[in-house]
């Protein structure tokens, strides 16, 4: 399982990292614009999320054609130097064209925003590392999210592992302890929450409790 935080919050980041649980932060321009960033502040988001630990980072393409999500994965891998750069590629035809052509250059893609399990095989066929869902919108649109990841997972289960590294499902848009569980159940090979979500996932009330006790007589 690959457990990744959702912000392009720096500030918010430095929170919980640098944590071991943690493989590395993904963003999209949603969150970027949420936390006041344009992408000049790009080059320095990665910076200061090294300086936390972090050498995973997935960046989205900010154009909707195959030439201008290239030339901006070109942009984002530039940033390397000590971070993996993974581009997220919006799952349509044009973005699975710029996704080949990057996974042939040997550069590692995530196909983001897949409402479907059929777009999962396609993640697979373009080589690409991950294919992310979202969850709790696709709940807040109406549908069944966990049935439809469930499809989803079986996909990569059949079809993603004859490539390597297989592809594995990032969920993402998770809104509850409640949701991450059943994710686990289902078993996801990857997740990203939010940094309030992290925060609650690893603080255990009654472990607390425990350690002052123990803390106590300790003394
Ligand atoms: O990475 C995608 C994720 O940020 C979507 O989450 O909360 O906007 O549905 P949300």
């Amino acid at each position: 399982m690959h457990l990744y935080l959702d912000s392009a919050d720096a500030n918010e980041l430095a929170r919980v990292l640098p944590s071991p649980l943690v493989a590395g932060v993904t963003t999209n321009p949603t969150l970027m614009r949420r936390a006041g960033l344009g992408w000049d502040g790009l080059p320095d988001l990665v910076r200061r999320l090294r300086e936390l630990g972090v050498t995973t980072v997935h960046v989205q393409v900010r154009h909707a054609d195959t030439d201008g999500m290239l030339r901006d994965a070109r942009e984002y891998l530039a940033l390397g130097a000590g971070t993996t750069v993974i581009t997220k590629l919006p799952a349509t035809r044009a973005g699975f064209a710029a996704a080949r052509a990057l996974t042939a250059d040997g550069a590692p893609v995530t196909m983001t925003a897949v409402v479907e399990p059929e777009q999962v095989l396609w993640s697979a066929l373009v080589g690409a590392r991950y294919a992310a869902p979202y969850l709790g919108r696709m709940d807040e649109s109406g549908r069944d999210g966990l049935a439809v990841v469930g499809a989803m997972q079986a996909v990569a289960r059949a079809y993603g592992t004859a490539y390597d590294p297989a592809l594995r499902l990032l969920v993402a848009s998770i809104r509850s302890r409640e949701a991450f569980r059943d994710l686990l159940r289902l078993g996801v090979g990857a997740v990203t929450v939010p940094v309030p979500l992290f925060e609650a996932l690893t603080t255990h009330e009654a472990t607390l409790a425990a350690e002052r006790a123990f803390l106590a007589d300790a003394s």
